[in-house]
């Protein structure tokens, strides 16, 4: 039987674990055979988006495109895992009416753990402020209501959100 395609649409805060998961996804996904693409804001942003900022028009943009390519994927059966901060509602909601097999994963880390953890040492700079229009320190997130999935990362390991992903995929999906 011909795979079917799915986005898996990994939504949060810079610092939540979104590329981390995604990667640890796509690996086990990979050694069980499956056709994988992940589609990463940074990465995104370097070859595709790269004329873009952080405005709300910028972003909605650069979350349309990443939805383009992610359905592309996905209609030829492969699975799509987006990593991208994608901080507004209205358009992953737009996403998720205008693609299949679109599944919302949120990414979840309070902004104190996501600014301690600081990897990119973006918080530093966006709090000093020589970074505007900073995801949770200059410009909004909005929660997702009703995400099929939510991997807590302050609460759980690498791991556990990793597995509680694919189970999802096993059980509601069609793996
Ligand atoms: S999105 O909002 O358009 O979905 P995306 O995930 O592609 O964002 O890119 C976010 C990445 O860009 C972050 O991981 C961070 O490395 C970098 N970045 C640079 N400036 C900002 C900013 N102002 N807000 C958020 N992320 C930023």
């Amino acid at each position: 039987m011909k795979q079917q395609g799915a986005i898996l649409w990994l939504t949060g805060l810079s610092g939540a674990g979104k590329t981390t998961i995604a990667s640890c996804v796509a690996q086990e996904l990979q050694r069980q055979n499956y056709q994988v693409e992940v589609l990463d804001g940074d990465v995104i942003r370097t070859h595709l988006s790269h004329e873009l900022g952080f405005s709300k028009q910028d972003r909605d943009i650069n979350v349309r495109r990443i939805g383009f390519v992610a359905n592309l994927l996905s209609r030829h059966g492969i699975i799509v895992i987006v990593a991208a901060i994608s901080p507004y509602r209205e358009i992953r909601e737009e996403l998720r009416h205008t693609t299949t097999n679109f599944i919302e994963v949120y990414v979840k880390a309070p902004l104190a753990v996501c600014e301690s953890r600081d990897v990119k040492g973006l918080y530093a700079k966006a709090k000093a402020g020589q970074i505007k229009h900073f995801t949770g320190i200059s410009d909004p997130y909005e929660e997702p209501i009703n995400p099929e999935i939510i991997c807590q990362t302050d609460k759980f390991t690498i791991e556990q959100c990793v597995n509680q992903v694919l189970h999802y995929l096993q059980v509601a999906i069609f793996l």
